[in-house]
């Protein structure tokens, strides 16, 4: 990112030289839908009053958030506190507003500042949760020159996203990240805005949530034996130590899922059905078709072949009992059931099988799929649950209501949409932040593909030609972080930053404010800050 040095060198001479009246660039990713600069700056120092107004029981959780990160984000300072009587002089402010407005909505904001004071209201404490993100953003400039009190550019800012559903998710199977990396990577999701954590717990390569009427899951299902390289031999044999691997508990789930929540981030668990399921197998054989001899998959493991018989009742109850235990835990709309790389080539030569296909007068293997998602479904909406299915599933005639995860482009999309499916776009054009983002030959080993920055930037989660009915099914996107060649935090966070800031922008900002040539200064006052 060399050629991004000039406009820090501009942007910090700037600060330094004009003594009276200090520019310092407004830098906030994702953009705002409305940014005012006005002239002069205000001042965080040791006096700042952090005043909190009329946020109710609900809000304590997230302003508790800001009040434990503000000397983190503000090096060294401590908040003084005060209620919205106090915010006077040199207070920041914020209140929930006390008549709605509808602009707004559910998470958007409006964040005031002036030399004297900073004033953030929103309709939620969502929407102040991220004035503070803004306002932290806004100081970048002033920290970056090492100056304190930290300064903030005078401002009016208007802001809310443009959806609803702004995600990132993280594959914690094929490689083990623990309960500390989780929280890492959601402060990075907070900190641009992103609200949905997709927590995929379960692949050929690992089960990674405690289930305590199946034990075995992560007693056995947990572990695989530690190789050097992604690409040596699968399969383990069976004098093997499995020594790699982990698993979280249901208590530090709970943690998690508090962590998330006091920064505005629903946690989405997935639970893979039918496929990618070795790790099951071979802790339960007897839901396999066959009696081949399954284990935990080390490394490259394609095509899987592992697949849970779905014409095995005692399958279904399985997955029943999991969801449910996993129901307890997330206190959210959405669970993840899968859905992808469902190889069934085992379906076509197993007697239950081809039984429950001629039983339910379903046509062929795929219907069968969608008979059993679908069932899995109805149990979910039992519970109060919706499901999310990755697009592989979709087809005009597909009996299934369930939110959609298109990573494969636009066809399955639009008909999903059609079909009046509602739609999360992650696509592997734009999203899929496991592929390589510079050339391949300069960089350290990732799955095939390339998404530069620039690319990532022109990801647009809507897809063109739709309705204006079908849009309305479009509930926003993801990036996806696959972790068979990242075993290493350090590797996760430079897979994903700054694509996620990328991500960000595209999932918040209106289209007609996204400006490629901002974004990039935007980029390198962030990395600068976080190399701080
Ligand atoms: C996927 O990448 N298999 C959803
Ligand atoms: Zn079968």
């Amino acid at each position: 990112m060399k050629y991004f040095k000039p406009f820090i060198i501009l942007m910090l001479a700037a600060f330094s030289f004009t003594s009276c009246q200090k520019i310092e660039p407004i830098a906030v990713i994702p953009e705002p839908s409305e940014c005012i600069q006005k002239k002069g700056h205000f001042s965080i120092d040791e006096q700042t009053i952090l005043c909190f107004g009329n946020i109710g029981e609900e809000g304590r959780d997230i302003m508790k958030t800001i009040r434990e990160s503000y000397p983190k984000k503000f090096k060294g300072l401590q908040p003084n506190l005060g209620d919205e009587e106090s915010a006077g002089k040199n207070s920041i402010l914020f209140a929930i507003n006390e008549k709605p407005d509808e602009t707004l909505g559910d998470e958007g904001y409006t964040l005031t500042v002036t030399p004297r004071k900073v004033v953030a209201k929103a309709n939620t404490v969502a929407g102040l949760f991220y004035a503070y993100q803004t306002l932290v953003q806004m100081s970048y400039a002033s920290q970056i020159a090492g100056n304190g009190p930290y300064s903030v550019p005078c401002a009016k800012i208007k802001d809310h996203p443009r959806f609803a559903y702004r995600g990132a998710h993280l594959d914690v199977s094929r490689h083990f990240f623990d309960v500390d990396y989780v929280k890492k990577y959601l402060d990075m999701m907070a900190s641009y805005k992103l609200n949905k954590f997709h927590w995929h717990l379960t692949d050929d390569h690992g089960w990674r949530i405690q289930i305590d009427k199946y034990p075995a899951l992560t007693s056995k299902g947990a572990w695989r034996p530690e190789r050097s390289k992604w690409d040596t031999l699968h399969p383990m044999s069976p004098d093997e130590p499995a020594t790699y691997g982990g698993f979280f508990t249901k208590d530090q789930v709970r943690e998690i899922v508090e962590y998330a929540a006091a920064r505005n981030i629903d946690v989405i668990p997935e639970i893979e059905i039918p496929g990618h399921c070795s790790a099951i197998l071979y802790a339960y054989p007897q839901y396999a078709c066959d009696n081949y001899p399954y284990v935990v998959a080390v490394g490259p493991y394609w095509p899987p072949k592992a697949i849970m018989c779905a014409g095995n009742d005692e399958v279904l109850r399985f997955y029943k009992d999991v969801l449910d235990e996993v129901a307890e835990l997330f206190p959210y709309p959405y669970i993840h059931i899968g859905g992808d790389e469902a190889f069934n080539d085992n379906w076509q030569v197993c007697p239950k099988c081809q039984q429950r296909i001629a039983d339910k007068g379903l046509k062929d293997e795929m219907a069968l799929q969608q008979w059993l998602m679908n069932e899995i479904e109805q149990h979910l909406k039992s519970i109060g649950k919706k499901a999310i299915i990755w697009d592989d599933i979709v087809s005009e005639d597909m009996v299934n209501k369930s939110t959609i995860m298109c990573w494969q482009g636009p066809q399955a999309a639009i008909i999903a949409a059609n079909h009046g499916n509602d739609l999360i776009l992650c696509p592997t054009s734009h999203c899929y932040f496991n592929f390589y983002q510079n050339d391949p030959d300069k960089e350290p080993l990732a799955m095939t593909g390339l998404i530069t920055l620039e690319k990532a930037y022109t990801f647009d989660p809507m897809p063109e030609g739709l309705s204006e009915k079908a849009q309305k099914h479009i509930l926003g996107g993801q990036c996806n972080l696959w972790t068979e060649f990242i075993n290493t935090p350090k590797q996760a966070d430079y897979m994903i930053y700054p694509r996620i800031c990328a991500l960000a922008e595209c999932v918040w900002t209106d289209p007609a404010h996204k400006d490629w040539k901002k974004f990039q200064n935007k980029v390198e006052m962030h990395t600068a800050y976080r190399k701080k």
